[in-house]
């Protein structure tokens, strides 16, 4: 199966920015299937910049609500309306920093799914629940509103999970490979063997290739070094071998 590998990009970034990493890899052929998800502001240029490369744009978030008045809020509808292909939701910078609850994230991605978008389902434990022995139940917890969205029929072809762990998160310091086979086998015996599972946290081209043969790995989702051409690329040509 071809590995994911997905961009990023939070709360950077600019149009120079994004021409300048766009242009350098945008006509790769790489043996992955590869998205970048930035800001809400720059969906329309990178969806025109990309319309000839097999590169997928996406968002970092969505609304859990459809179309009306919600000030600020953007709909699943919109990602669509202006070319995105998928989004993240419930990264845990949204959890942490906008207080996003399971029930909400799990809204977010139904929204996701019902205008046919790819969901990307994020879930990590803290370093203080991991040296509790409480990372599984974490991560159980928060795939639990995931089980409605399957009895109503969602399959593994619309949404996949990103494990990243918080303190692996922009801290240069990734899960060891024991770690991150431990969750993503979990995670598949809590949702089922057909699901995507991406490994995010400190991601780089040097250490991709470990990460992405380590058995239940699907893919990776990578945060800073996304923002670099020479960086992501490697990542993606890693995920050819
Ligand atoms: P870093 O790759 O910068 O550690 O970020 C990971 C991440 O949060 C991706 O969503």
């Amino acid at each position: 199966m071809r590995k994911h590998i997905v961009g990023n990009w939070k709360m950077n970034g600019s149009v120079a920015l994004l021409r300048e990493v766009l242009d350098q890899v945008r006509d790769e052929a790489f043996a992955a299937d590869v998205s970048v998800c930035v800001p809400f502001p720059y969906l329309s240029e990178v969806q025109q910049r990309l319309s000839s490369s097999q590169i997928k744009v996406g968002a970092q978030d969505v609304s859990e609500y459809d179309d009306g008045a919600y000030t600020g809020e953007v709909s699943a509808r919109m990602l669509k309306d202006v070319g995105s292909r998928l989004a993240i939701v419930g990264h845990s910078e949204r959890r942490r920093y906008f207080g996003e609850s399971d029930a909400a994230v799990a809204s977010k991605l139904a929204r996701l799914l019902e205008v046919g978008l790819y969901g990307i389902y994020c879930v990590g434990e803290t370093l203080a629940e991991r040296d509790a022995g409480r990372a599984e139940a974490r991560i159980e917890a928060q795939l639990a509103p995931l089980h409605a969205l399957l009895a109503r029929g969602a399959t593994a072809s619309q949404f996949c999970i990103a494990y990243e762990p918080v303190w692996a998160i922009g801290t240069g310091r990734a899960a060891s490979g024991e770690q991150v086979a431990v969750m993503h086998e979990f995670i598949k015996r809590c949702l089922g063997p057909a699901f995507a599972v991406l490994y995010g946290g400190s991601v780089k081209a040097g250490n991709a290739s470990a990460l992405l043969t380590l058995p239940g790995v699907d893919g990776v989702l990578v945060g800073g070094a996304s923002l670099d051409a020479k960086e992501f690329s490697g990542i993606c040509r890693a995920a050819g071998c």
